[in-house]
């Protein structure tokens, strides 16, 4: 929902250490793809520990708009009542997604090769980011598309009446891009192919497979390529959300980062594909125990421990970018606190996030006493054995950034304010009590 509120100024101050369990939320990914195919599927799908932040019930409400029901029967437990591929109905008003990128691309593919008109919009964030990355594609396809000039926000697209399958090599590493081309194949005769170069996060693919869409992937010199046979029965399904390792990354850096910490987070994904992070801090000689192994809702599990100690930069080559892209701005918080600088290659996305998040948190840090270089895709971040911190941050509507320099305050020698807290709903809702619960100072 787009809603220009007031912001919410938050502050962090130094804690002592952090100890308990960090139940984060469901995976936002996983939560968008489960409503969308559960709206795609004919029947009842039922998904447990889905992510009630913004972004994702606005993308079940336009779910509803599509013509799906869509119910909510306990916590975190929905029930999605679908319509089937080429199913949905056109929408009564405008499909406003809010702060979500992959909420709005998402869908954007998924109504493309049904014949109705769609138009979305969302907030002043989500209305600066591209979306030519998207409406090229599903032109492809044969949809018919407006957007604001340079590819922006309100688009309307008429989806097409006889699309065609669509064979796409993805320009930039782009789990988004390759979702919608995926999605928009569903209801097109034929094959539908993707071809990426990087490996980016593959839960559509999962979650396609589980619904029972034919569909495979394999890997090539050229990359992945990514191959969909269209007009596939999606049978409904029980799908457990596993935790998000993208939120898990706050209190996990809160630990490594707040002396004599110890957090652990049940049941967070491990998914090969989002472990960037988690690779990169065990080089940088942080303590961190997976325990219990096991899978979930088609994704593989484990209950992670992290424990406070001495870190080191690292230089994360760019090959590895795509599988932490939302991790480095807590990332650069950690390393603030390493010895030596950490070095991100291949990063130039960040600038087309919820906000530029180079340079939102260079910009931060430098204000919070950190050297930063930056290049247009690139960030070194120069550790130092403690951070004064004092200042108050903007956050530009981006809630990993509020979300990272209230982590930094945690440990850093004066508070760390941000000037809007508000945005942490759209992917953490409970982050605040969650954080006060291990012991932290903030509010
Ligand atoms: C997402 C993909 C990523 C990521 C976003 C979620 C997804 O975007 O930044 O938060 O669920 O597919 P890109 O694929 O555009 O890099």
């Amino acid at each position: 929902m787009s809603h220009a509120a007031a912001p919410v100024p938050m502050t962090a101050r130094r804690t002592g250490p952090l100890h308990g369990e960090a139940p984060v939320p469901g995976d936002k990914s996983v939560s968008h793809r489960a409503l969308i195919l559960g709206a795609l599927a004919v029947g009842e799908t039922r998904i447990t520990g889905l992510l009630e932040g913004q972004d994702v019930l606005d993308t079940a409400r336009a779910m509803q708009a599509f013509g799906a029901e869509v119910e909510r029967v306990g916590t975190g437990e929905w029930v999605v009542h679908g319509v089937g591929v080429g199913g949905f109905g056109e929408p009564a008003g405008v499909i406003d997604c809010g702060n979500s990128g992959t909420g709005v691309r998402l869908i954007m593919g998924a109504m493309a090769t049904t014949p109705i008109t769609a138009t979305f919009t969302g907030d002043a964030s989500l209305s600066r980011r591209p979306m030519g990355r998207i409406t090229d594609p599903l032109a492809l396809f044969g949809a018919t598309i407006a957007t604001r000039q340079g590819g922006l926000l309100p688009v309307t697209i008429t989806g097409a009446a006889d699309p065609v399958p669509v064979r796409y090599r993805t320009p930039v590493a782009s789990a988004q891009i390759k979702s919608a081309v995926l999605l928009a194949g569903l209801n097109a005769p034929g094959e539908t192919v993707v071809i990426e170069a990087e490996p980016t996060r593959d839960h559509t693919e999962r979650m396609l497979a589980g619904f029972g869409a034919a569909i495979r992937t394999e890997v090539t010199p050229e990359g992945r390529v990514i191959t969909l046979t269209g007009r596939p029965e999606l049978r409904p399904q029980v799908v457990a959300v596993p935790r998000d390792p993208s939120s898990a990354a706050f209190p996990v850096a809160a630990a490594l980062i707040v002396p004599g910490s110890q957090v652990t987070v049940p049941g967070v994904s491990r998914n090969p594909t989002r472990d960037g992070l988690y690779v990169t801090l065990a080089e940088m000689g942080a303590n961190l125990t997976w325990d219990n192994d096991r899978e979930e809702g088609g994704e593989p599990v484990a209950d992670l421990t992290v424990r406070h100690g001495s870190l080191r930069g690292v230089t994360v080559p760019a090959d590895r970018a795509a599988s932490m892209i939302d991790e480095f701005p807590i990332l650069s918080v950690i390393a603030a606190f390493a010895d030596g600088p950490t070095v991100m290659n291949g990063v130039a996305e960040l600038r087309v996030k919820e906000s530029d998040r180079i340079d939102a948190m260079a910009v931060g840090l430098r204000a919070n006493g950190v050297a930063v270089d930056e290049t247009r895709d690139s960030m070194t971040v120069h550790g130092r054995t403690a951070v004064p911190g004092g200042a108050t941050v903007q956050t530009h509507l981006d809630h990993r950034i509020a979300m990272s320099f209230l982590v930094l305050g945690l440990a850093s020698d004066a508070p760390v304010t941000v000037d809007d807290a508000g945005p942490i709903a759209t992917s953490f809702p409970d982050f605040l009590p969650l954080m006060q619960r291990l012991g932290g100072d903030l509010g």
